[in-house]
């Protein structure tokens, strides 16, 4: 496992003027949020510029998401990205949110094949990237991954579950598809959300579920968070895959993203109107970007 060498000097805090402490999210924070019915607003990050320029814009969380492999790695999915390749992305990221004040908290994706095979497996991979800066690991599934997702938990490492559209088993899943329409599928997905919240899951993804299901789900989990991508606004929070909301993108854009570099005046202009428009409701816009 490498460190990543750095060369930059030691900047001062982006964005912060003097004196200013940013605080630290944290698990708590997102239960407070959700008390006071303010949004979440993550974004995903893969190295330390955009991530400082991503906290520094506000973003509550930053997620190392394996889609790195496809907006880094230039892949056509998630399956093929390794838990050093995650180690060495969540290590740049942890020092991008370190220059600013470290207000955001760093959620980083268990890739393919690094929890699956047994619950030592998978606590060994996610005290890996804990040590490389993240506060919260994220897995995808129902099912079993409650039982895993437990004895991470139980271990003292935060854990994001992720369900609906899981890109690692997209294959399974017979594409990328919108999950729960049939009401056996809904039904699933409510079962394996509750499950993920008794294992002790803070937060959720919901990826590519119909607006009216994400919402339920979010009412039956008062201790988790849940945080839609393609799911409509009546979740805890909101994610885009960072790329896909400043407009740069290999692949065809997804219905359910919002080009925030469209009238913005830079990088961070953008994310800080993507921040503005989770908290305010006005993204998603259920009738364009939801199912
Ligand atoms: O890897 C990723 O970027 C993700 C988001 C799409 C939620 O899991």
């Amino acid at each position: 496992m490498n460190t990543p060498q750095n060369s930059l000097p030691a900047a001062p805090p982006y964005g912060l003027s003097a004196g200013d402490t940013p605080k630290k999210v944290s698990v708590q924070t997102f239960a407070d949020m959700r008390a006071r019915g303010e949004k979440i607003a993550m974004l995903t990050a893969y190295d330390a510029t955009f991530a400082a320029v991503a906290d520094a814009a506000g973003v509550d969380t930053l997620l190392v998401g394996d889609s790195l492999g496809m907006v880094c790695q230039g892949g056509n999915g998630t399956v093929g990205v390794s838990l050093d390749d995650m180690v060495y992305h969540t290590q740049c990221v942890a020092e991008g949110v370190r220059r600013t004040g470290g207000r955001a908290l760093i959620v980083a994706d268990l890739p393919f094949g690094s929890y699956q095979v047994s619950k030592e497996q998978a606590i060994v991979s996610a005290m890996a990237l804990m040590s490389a800066g993240a506060q919260m690991v994220k897995l995808e599934g129902g099912g079993w991954v409650a039982d895993t997702a437990r004895f991470l938990v139980e271990r003292g490492v935060p854990v994001c579950g992720h369900l609906g559209l899981t890109p690692q088993t997209v294959s399974s899943l017979g594409g990328f598809r919108v999950q729960g329409r049939t009401d056996e599928g809904a039904a699933r997905l409510r079962e394996d959300s509750a499950a993920l919240e008794a294992a002790g899951a803070t937060m959720l993804v919901l990826e590519m579920v119909p607006a009216a299901l994400a919402a339920a789900i979010t009412a039956d989990l008062p201790a988790c968070a849940t945080i839609g991508i393609g799911a409509g606004r009546g979740t805890a929070g909101q994610v885009l895959v960072m790329h896909d909301m400043l407009g740069v993108n290999l692949g065809r854009m997804a219905k359910f993203v919002r080009n925030f570099m469209e009238g913005s005046d830079g990088v961070k202009a953008a994310m800080e109107s993507y921040v503005r428009a989770v908290k305010d409701g006005s993204f998603p816009d259920d009738a364009k970007h939801a199912w």
